[in-house]
């Protein structure tokens, strides 16, 4: 039984679980290579280990699952992040009092105000609008509403951008509506257009925009709807679900932001872990995720208080667009259901729980029922017949903290026996280990804001035994750096995932977590991916990953330190006509070793190295968002012995191919 400190921390700054001391701190370093160093400076490499490769040596297969993703509403991960939608608070939700991130908007001493309105509901699901009273409209100028984005609205050059509203108006209106993209200085215009006929009855409208070859893209703009017919003063106007959307990944309507996406399918993850996480829980049951209230149009969908990241979610990702993520990915989507645990301490009584079952049967059959059934059908009508590539389902979210001991008592086997009675073909994850029924697979999450407890337990999964379930690593993070991590924080995580691979015969997968933040609203200190509304960039966390994705459609084949190897941690597998060799040197102090190939041949090899290195304190930004990125290099030819010096502070790939 794997037993593993972790923490979690519920809306806060994750805690230390275990302390050491900072081996590789500067100071420390520094004081060690004076000692090595003495008397002359030359010997400041050090030398003296071995690594052996043997590729006759046959490890375990690595799993397509190996590496993959999860991902929950933080730091702005969907609504202002992922998500294409660039309207913030598009159904006037976020705040009950004001209709936030919305101003008027009047030009030449045209007048107008807006406030929240509830007297004129749209539907059920959403009953408040943004209410436009037109006061004056001057020849020459305009009236109506700006609508601010997350932190700003992104503009590009030659762009098309897909409007659509609800609206209604007091009296039928005389002139059209403009719709346009205006800068926040001067209030230039770059895309707009008219759309008319708005009348008594909320109907919808929606329209296109398209950017010219010269804007430049930029970040401080509004988008705004108004009129500019004198002859609709004094009239009021409703407006509700605004959305404005660019283009989005492979094209998807309610789909995903292209930069972002990019950068997930480069990770080539096997599993897409949804939607939490604390997400997944809420901080009460009301407010967990709660999946039917999150499906079909988006105007039918009412929303709810994300109030384990403490900001209002609108559902635009909802549960098939949380499933879509997984598949435009080519990752199997890992659903994570509710299991009767919330963040206020909240248990479900076993006499309550039914209902909480049946819910998590009819989402999984959603996923994958045929469209004969209740919910395969409704999953058809959503725009979506074939079912998803599910393969895996989790109970709860780490369950571990429930200190009552229902997850194991009741709730595991509760949920356990209705799903595989129904799916006998899913594989049930356990969110704390449990006796009460089978674990197929365990998910552990490892944090601690020191990467030295990263080294310190790379080797954790080579003496664990494969008697009981297989683990998945849902969770892990370095926390060292915000609003992403330092490169210290990447080495430590990359040491760990040496031993993952290494034992992929127990660990089937591995995601970071938080995946995603918006660097405007850090909920969570440290995380792998940063951006603003036009921008982002990966962490030296995300460039391991990256070169980690290279183990796909591999096995672990033989391989060994020896000598002074301390520091170093490595793994080796293998693909056809291809070895490729992982070696973090996680010391101050460049590692010059003696690489003896064994097993793999005699034929000639061409070598390329892909090295990640720097300072461990340094970070990557929106500024410099390549200050710590991998470099690759061409070597010669080389036979079955040769030397390498590794760098400091380094994680290297050394690619094999003959
Ligand atoms: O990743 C942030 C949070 O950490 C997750 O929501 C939770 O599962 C864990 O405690």
């Amino acid at each position: 039984m794997v037993h593993v400190a972790w923490s979690r921390g519920r809306r806060g700054v994750p805690r230390a679980v275990m302390r050491r001391p900072r081996w590789w701190s500067p100071a420390a370093v520094s004081i060690l290579a004076c000692l090595l160093a003495a008397p002359a400076l030359a010997s400041s490499t050090r030398a003296g280990a071995q690594l052996t490769v043997n590729g006759g040596r046959r490890g375990p297969r690595i799993n397509p699952t190996q590496f993959g993703a999860f991902l929950e509403e933080i730091n702005h991960s969907g609504d202002g992040g992922l998500y294409g939608e660039l309207i913030r608070n598009r159904d006037l939700k976020e705040d009950s009092n004001a209709p936030v991130y919305w101003s008027p908007f009047t030009l030449r001493n045209s007048t107008a105000t807006i406030a929240l309105d509830s007297s004129q509901p749209l539907n059920a699901e959403n009953q408040v609008s943004l209410r436009l009273t037109i006061g004056r409209i001057t020849p020459g100028g305009s009236a109506g509403v700006a609508n601010w984005g997350y932190w700003g609205v992104p503009v590009r050059p030659s762009t098309t951008y897909r409007v659509s509203f609800f609206a209604r108006s007091s009296r039928p209106l005389s002139g059209p509506l403009t719709v346009a993209l205006v800068g926040l200085f001067h209030s230039h215009v770059w895309a707009e257009t008219t759309i008319g006929g708005v009348t008594g009855q909320w109907a919808r409208y929606t329209t296109t925009i398209r950017t010219s070859a010269r804007t430049p893209a930029s970040l401080s703009n509004r988008f705004v709807i108004t009129t500019s017919d004198p002859a609709d003063a004094g009239s009021t106007l409703w407006f509700t679900i605004v959305s404005v959307f660019p283009p989005t990944y492979h094209g998807l309507p309610n789909g995903f932001r292209v930069d972002l996406m990019q950068k997930l399918a480069a990770l080539h993850p096997g599993y897409f872990r949804i939607p939490g996480g604390n997400y997944l829980e809420g901080e009460t049951v009301t407010t967990r995720f709660s999946w039917q209230n999150t499906i079909g149009p988006i105007e039918d969908r009412p929303g709810h208080d994300n109030s384990a990241w403490g900001y209002w979610s609108d559902d635009g990702i909802g549960l098939l667009e949380w499933l879509e993520l997984a598949e435009q990915l080519h990752a199997q989507p890992l659903l994570a259901v509710y299991a009767g645990d919330s963040l206020d301490g909240t248990i479900v009584a076993p006499d309550q729980l039914q209902p909480y079952i049946q819910d998590a049967l009819d989402e999984i059959q959603y996923a994958i029922g045929p469209t004969t059934s209740y919910w395969g059908a409704q999953r058809a009508a959503d725009g979506h017949p074939a079912p998803f590539d599910l393969k895996m389902v989790e109970v709860g979210n780490e369950d571990n903290l429930d200190p009552s001991g229902s997850y194991n008592a009741y709730r595991y086997p509760m949920f356990y026996d209705a799903i595989k009675s129904a799916y006998p073909q899913l594989k049930i994850v356990a969110t704390a280990p449990v006796t009460s029924r089978p674990m197929d697979i365990l998910d552990e999450h490892f944090y601690d804001n020191d990467p030295a407890y990263f080294t310190a337990n790379a080797h954790m999964f080579d003496k664990i035994s494969r008697r009981g379930p297989k683990i998945l690593v849902g969770e892990y993070a370095a926390t060292d750096g915000s609003p992403t991590g330092t490169l210290g924080a990447a080495l430590g995580e990359a040491a760990f995932l040496t031993g993952l691979v290494r034992n992929a015969d127990l660990v089937i997968g591995a995601s970071y977590a938080p995946l995603l933040v918006n660097v405007n609203d850090v909920n969570w200190p440290t995380n792998l991916i940063g951006y603003n509304g036009l921008n982002s960039y990966g962490s030296p966390s995300y460039w391991v990953l990256r070169l980690f994705s290279a183990v796909r459609g591999g096995r672990v084949i033989g391989s060994r330190l020896t000598g002074r190897a301390t520091g170093l941690f490595q793994v080796a597998t293998r693909r056809p006509h291809q070895t490729t060799v992982f070696v973090v040197n996680d010391s101050r102090i460049p590692a010059s070793v003696t690489v003896r190939l064994e097993g793999l041949g005699t034929r000639a090899r061409t070598v390329s190295t892909t090295v990640l290195t720097g300072d461990p304190s340094g970070m990557n930004s929106l500024a410099q968002p390549r200050a710590i990125a991998p470099r690759t290099r061409r070597l010669s030819a080389l036979g079955n012995q040769f030397t390498y010096t590794f760098p400091p502070d380094s994680m290297t790939v050394l690619d094999l191919a003959s």
